[in-house]
């Protein structure tokens, strides 16, 4: 029997995904599943999928990867989708479709499989990563070409198979958790106009009913990347969860947005990203303390454009590897350390100090010792002013 590995996440159709696999197309399945910060029980999931008829199931713990190698290099971006989405989502998809290649090589499989719909962002981001990195593979995604048209039938099926259904009532919404964010959407949200119940947010308070007192937390970075909070050096994986728990207590980096998705359609979202708000307004202020301006505005004009590579799955493209060197060389003075008031929904930063700092006080100042040599402007001013002199001339001349 030839093998498939599925990218499997323990949910119904996903479940359902290895019977269908086995009967439709004669193959044994190999379930694969990472954790990328999500909750999850690997025993659980392990059991679960053997129960559907997995022949296998591959576990990683993938959070140190993840931050590493996917959230940093777009947090030297500020990758921000359409201004506002900071891609959890999107930047987890290739990670574990990578390593859904490489368990698919070790075990001999010919197949790579996954569950996301049709209409839906997820499947071209697995299906272009499988094209850079398994280009030899051949890739089945049930979920466009098999016939259920309700979750019931699709139940049916998996209660007709003795395959495990879950019992607690599903949640309305469907959800994607990582370390940079949650990702909500279907339910009541798909109208646009419907105000997000409460219900909908998994990891944030309401701005309304956060703390009366503000917290201050100082992010320190490392060319770029993030390093300490308030003061202690912590690992990428605990700094990120510790600043999601404290901005997710303040209501911070909630997003309600119509976004526009890779098959051309726009659709509802809800994003929690408490840490990566705050990270990226702790990052971007740094960078106006440490980048030239027009360094700064070289980013800011590549940054859009980065943001739609990773949320249309070009991962591994080399376009966009070009880009993250090029981001990467940016980061070399970004040292410091910024200081942010968390309060009722909003991050703003109240201080930034950098040993790599372009901006002098010497020269800034209206102070004493003052170090601006304010003769200097005049010839500025003359030589800047030329042209609009020449124009002004003519405009007088045509009176
Ligand atoms: N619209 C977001 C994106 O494309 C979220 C997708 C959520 N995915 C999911 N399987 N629930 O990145």
């Amino acid at each position: 029997m030839e093998k498939a590995v599925l990218a499997y996440s323990g949910g119904l159709d996903t479940s359902v995904i290895i019977p269908y696999l086995r009967e439709k197309y004669r193959l044994q399945v190999i379930a694969y599943t990472a954790n990328l910060g999500q909750k999850i029980d690997p025993d659980f999931l392990r059991k679960k999928a053997l129960a559907s008829g997995a022949a296998g199931f591959y576990f990683d713990d993938l959070r140190e990867t993840f931050v590493r190698d996917y959230i940093f290099p777009a947090l030297a971006a500020n990758a921000l989708y359409q201004g506002r989405y900071p891609l959890a989502t999107a930047l987890s998809r290739p990670l574990i479709a990578r390593r859904v290649v490489e368990v698919a090589r070790r075990e001999k499989a010919k197949f790579l499989s996954h569950g996301c719909t049709g209409k839906g962002n997820d499947q071209v981001r697995f299906e272009l990563t499988w094209k850079a990195l398994g280009p030899d593979f051949e890739i089945i995604a049930p979920l466009r070409e098999w016939q259920f048209k309700t979750r019931d039938e699709e139940i049916e099926f998996a209660r007709q198979r003795k395959i495990p259904v879950p019992v607690t009532r599903k949640s309305p919404y469907s959800l994607d958790e990582n370390l940079w964010g949650v990702s909500i959407e279907c339910g009541i949200l798909e109208d646009p106009a419907v105000v997000p119940p409460e219900d909908a947010y998994q990891i944030t308070t309401a701005p309304e009913r956060a703390p009366d007192k503000p917290q201050v937390v100082r992010v320190a970075f490392e060319k770029g990347r993030p390093t300490a909070l308030d003061g202690r050096r912590l690992e990428p994986v605990a700094l990120i969860e510790r600043l999601n728990r404290a901005g997710g207590r303040h209501g911070v980096g909630r997003v309600d947005l119509v976004e526009d998705r890779t098959v051309g359609l726009k659709s509802r979202e809800i994003y929690e990203a408490p840490a990566a708000t705050i990270l990226i307004t702790a990052h971007r202020e740094l960078e106006k303390l440490t980048l030239t301006r027009s360094l700064w505005e070289l980013k800011e004009s590549l940054r859009e454009r980065y943001a739609w590579m990773v949320y249309q799955g070009a991962w591994f493209t080399e376009e966009k590897e070009a880009l993250d060197a090029f981001f990467n060389s940016t980061q070399k003075y970004v040292n410091g350390q910024v200081d942010l008031k968390l309060y009722k929904g909003s991050v703003t930063a109240i201080g930034r100090r950098s040993p790599d700092s372009l901006y002098s006080e010497a020269l800034a100042t209206y102070g004493r010792g003052d170090l601006f040599d304010r003769t200097a402007a005049k010839g500025f001013i003359d030589l800047a002013g030329l042209p609009l002199l020449l124009e002004g001339r003519r405009r007088l001349k045509r009176r």
